[in-house]
């Protein structure tokens, strides 16, 4: 009992405010490398997937997959073969932990996505700010492949327009196909 009694102390006054402070620290340095964790919101993930019309094997790679939700929800629904780079090392294992527990074969990678190639990828999604969607556009040029799709989240991608395919608007992040040709 009193064993049981120190274990919660510790985790409530030790471990908790440690993940905290860690978790604090990777959200400046996701700030810094491309945008903080921002979740795309559960429904609007079915209708963003829908609208892709992705096809089982297909390489689906997620950039900042945060807590998952996207690249899971590809793979559970789709039968993509999925991808995911994240930073944040605490949301990256809460993400493997949650696609463990749902028997879901993802590839999570804790690294910076500028540091990883794009050259395999069918399917790419991102969600980060134009800012970093700017920076990001030479080596999507570069990288992608002939027939990849590209959907950016919440806003267009600077120098991919006349690669657009279509866009679902909404009031806020309205989401943006591109098809590599
Ligand atoms: C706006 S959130 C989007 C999260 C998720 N894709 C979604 O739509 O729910 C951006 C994510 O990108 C991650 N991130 C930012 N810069 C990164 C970088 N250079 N390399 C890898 N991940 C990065 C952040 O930690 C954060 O989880």
């Amino acid at each position: 009992m009193l064993f049981i009694f120190y274990l919660i102390i510790v985790i409530v006054g030790f471990l908790v405010p440690v993940l905290l402070g860690i978790y604090t620290v990777y959200q400046f340095l996701a700030e810094y490398k491309g945008a903080p964790y921002v979740p795309t919101s559960a429904k609007i993930v079915n209708e963003i997937l829908k609208e892709a019309n992705l096809k089982k094997g297909q390489i689906f790679l997620e950039l900042g997959s945060g807590d998952g939700r996207i690249v899971r929800s590809a793979v559970k629904n789709y039968q993509v073969k999925g991808s995911a780079v994240e930073i944040n090392l605490i949301l990256l294992i809460y993400s493997k932990i949650i696609s463990k527990f749902q028997k879901l074969n993802i590839n999570f990678k804790n690294a910076d996505f500028f540091k990883i190639s794009f050259k395999r990828t069918d399917v790419l999604f991102i969600f980060l700010l134009p800012k970093t969607l700017k920076k990001l556009s030479p080596k999507i040029l570069k990288e992608c492949k002939k027939g990849c799709l590209i959907i950016s989240h919440g806003f267009k991608i600077e120098g991919l327009s006349k690669y657009q395919i279509k866009v679902i608007e909404r009031k806020y992040f309205p989401t943006y196909y591109y098809k590599i040709r």
